[in-house]
């Protein structure tokens, strides 16, 4: 044997092994525990249409804030004009936001790096696409990311894989002007799209890519799973959503055949009716009032009410909650906006308990208004976590279908006992007469090892 074969004979199978070596089920649950754990994060999309705020030219632009340029149907070229000499966040405090998303309980924070209208929030070596560009000049993400790192918030990064501004981009869509190429060259649009992403993933060390725009026939099942492995390769620790590939359905968001890649499920603007059973990893990501990116005329605000019973029936059924906010073209987090996730800061402060690192409800069906969260401790018994939307007849809370009495039951917040009677498979739990929370009070009963729940 040569030198030459020698070390093929050795570097070959190893090469071979560290390449065929699929993820273990243990591997990827510590993987994703972070993620498992936070249930609750803020997504930001931001970009030159929040400048816009819905409009174009004076004109109102009917749809979604962030959709503006395909809603107005403007060439690139004169998207960018418009639009990028007024892209001036002086308002800009990255650290104010980090800290709204921390007051409201959120853990981790998912920011538009480029939405489909191709624009980057960094200085991107690959584009002049981008803030660098603008007036504002200064890269948006760093400062956000190292805002994250020290208030121990994850910073995470959306990323659409559809992109307007590129000539290479595989779908015409005539109005984009001379940035519809009449031969979109898709592997050319692929190297761009990954020197991109090898950019921001080295230097900002997003938790988790957030795909999005891959519904189109120009993105493929192969080139997801090549985009998928890249990352991985580079970053081991990353964790990326489903709309790598295609395998979501439609805006349920969920991914069943295992052929597909991403770590996580994404419905869109709703709650699964269920969760998908123990070990599948979901995300619903929600607006706050209509649409994603600012849009001044935009004033369908949900109450707080709303928003928190949304996270509640997400922890539920196994999810996170990401929930939108659209900053100004200043910088600014719209004050309804700050107002609700203050009002839901409040409510978590109590029972953030109840929802982080917490697991689906063990009741295939509740028996009162509300639901129910689940947590395992370690030394191995359990606590259940009642969330009661409304007091029940005479404060009496009827849990049917537990097997075990309770060891105790509280409410969170408040220390004193709840008397607990009744017998196996139908307990009461005795609600005091002081008001309760009028969003959802929280009641805990503490059991032995692991409740036997019967159907
Ligand atoms: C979409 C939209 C979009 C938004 C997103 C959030 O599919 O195209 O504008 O960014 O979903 O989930």
């Amino acid at each position: 044997m040569n030198l030459r074969s020698t070390l093929a004979a050795f570097t070959l199978p190893m090469l071979a092994c560290t390449l065929a070596h699929a993820e273990t089920p243990t591997e990827k649950d510590a993987r994703m525990q972070w993620f498992n754990e936070a249930r609750f994060g803020m997504f930001i999309h931001w970009g030159v249409y929040s400048e816009a705020a819905g409009n174009f030219k004076g004109k109102p632009v009917p749809g979604a804030g962030e959709w503006l340029q395909s809603g107005g149907k403007i060439p690139a070229a004169e998207y960018r004009e418009e639009l990028l000499p007024k892209f001036n966040p002086v308002k800009y405090d990255p650290e104010a936001w980090v800290i709204a998303a921390k007051n409201a309980g959120m853990k981790y924070i998912v920011i538009t790096s480029k939405h489909h209208d191709g624009f980057c929030l960094w200085d991107s070596k690959l584009t002049d696409w981008d803030v660098g560009s603008s007036p504002y000049k200064k890269d948006l993400l760093k400062p956000l990311a190292d805002a994250c790192a020290k208030h121990g918030i994850k910073f995470c990064l959306y990323h659409s894989i559809m992109d307007w501004s590129h000539p290479d981009w595989g779908t015409k869509m005539p109005w984009r002007g001379s940035a519809a190429n009449p031969n979109p060259d898709m592997d050319r649009f692929t190297t761009y799209l990954k020197g991109q992403l090898e950019e921001i993933v080295t230097t900002y060390h997003p938790g988790i890519l957030w795909f999005d725009g891959e519904w189109e026939a120009a993105w493929t099942h192969e080139r997801g799973v090549d985009l998928y492995d890249y990352l991985r390769k580079l970053d081991p620790a990353l964790i990326i959503n489903n709309r790598v590939d295609k395998g979501r359905k439609g805006m349920e968001g969920h991914t069943t055949d295992a052929k597909f890649k991403g770590d996580y499920g994404t419905p869109e603007q709703q709650i699964p009716a269920t969760g998908f059973g123990e070990g599948v990893s979901w995300e619903s990501c929600m607006t706050m009032n209509g649409t994603w990116g600012f849009k001044t005329n935009d004033t369908k605000w949900k109450s707080t009410e709303v928003l928190v019973r949304n996270l509640i029936d997400i922890a539920s059924k196994g999810g996170n909650y990401l929930l939108n906010v659209g900053p100004t073209g200043e910088g600014e987090i719209p004050a309804a906006s700050l107002e609700r996730l203050a009002a839901m800061g409040e409510w978590m402060k109590v029972n953030g308990e109840s929802i982080h690192g917490t697991t689906a409800s063990l009741f295939p069906k509740v028996s009162w208004d509300g639901r129910s969260t689940t947590r395992k401790l370690p030394d191995g018994n359990t606590r259940v976590y009642l969330h009661v939307f409304k007091r029940p007849e005479g404060g009496k809370l009827t849990v049917n279908g537990l097997v075990n009495r309770p060891v105790s039951a509280s409410i969170l917040g408040k220390g004193a006992p709840l008397e607990v009677s009744g017998k196996e498979g139908d307990w009461s739990v005795q609600l005091p007469e002081a008001p309760l929370d009028p969003i959802a009070t929280v009641v805990t009963l503490s059991f032995k090892d692991k409740p036997t729940i019967k159907p």
